[in-house]
């Protein structure tokens, strides 16, 4: 039985915006994640709930360029959501530097709800599979170079920070995921595959899923779908 609760969904970006807009109303600091996927649930969320001043906004990893670059994910948040709020957030903490990022980090306690999305390889934030940043227990944030596309330094929370949560959400979709779905959330934890490797340590820990990318996992585990 895998300790992720799984949703295979028909649509994930819908749901995960459901889980968005509700701490957004609770308030308390979210952890937004980068790449392609959560984009669109970013746009619904800020539909569903456009006050988001009750939340203090951070993120998992960053890549090392400038905010309005493409690639920056803080850009990404800022198009899909931020800039969509009526209401801001009481704070946005966006990842500049390990420094600044640490120092921003220093004193701020356990994380109402983190997001993350899952690569092909299977790597969580910027941790990729088998880097020696896995290792990094003493310390919130490390810069890293990046293990798959877009190839640019990265900044990420290490896993004992990701894992000081209350709620971890998993979003991912697309056949290309099936095997790290499988890997992350029905095998055994492995430093082959850093998101089987990210618990919530202080609640639940949920996968939202599209068919296609629950394909090797839910036979295994059994899932809950809407
Ligand atoms: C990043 C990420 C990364 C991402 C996954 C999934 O900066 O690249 O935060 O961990 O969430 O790679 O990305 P996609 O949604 O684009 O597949």
């Amino acid at each position: 039985m895998s300790d992720v609760s799984l949703e295979v969904v028909a649509n994930p970006a819908r749901a995960c915006a459901e889980r968005l807009a509700a701490q957004a109303r609770a308030g308390g600091a979210i952890v937004l994640t980068g790449g392609s996927t959560s984009r669109g649930a970013y746009e619904i969320a800020a539909d569903l709930e456009p006050d988001w001043s009750r939340v203090d906004v951070w993120w998992g990893d960053e890549r090392c360029v400038p905010p309005d670059d493409e690639r920056s994910n803080f850009g990404m948040a800022k198009a899909a959501l931020l800039d969509r709020l009526a209401a801001a957030p009481r704070s946005v903490n966006r990842m500049e530097s390990v420094e600044q990022y640490a120092a921003e980090l220093e004193g701020v306690g356990t994380f109402d709800l983190v997001l993350l999305g899952l690569g092909p390889d299977g790597h969580v934030a910027s941790l990729f599979p088998d880097f020696p940043t896995l290792d990094v227990t003493d310390r919130d944030v490390v810069g890293t170079p990046a293990g798959l596309r877009p190839f640019v330094d990265r900044i990420t929370l290490t896993l004992p920070r990701l894992r000081d949560t209350r709620e971890l959400l998993f979003l991912v979709t697309g056949a290309d995921k099936a095997d790290a779905v499988g890997r992350a959330f029905a095998g055994e934890p492995s430093r082959d595959t850093p998101g089987s490797l990210v618990r919530a340590a202080y609640g639940p820990t949920r996968a939202i899923l599209d068919s296609a990318s629950s394909a090797k996992a839910v036979s295994a585990t059994g899932t809950s779908s809407r």
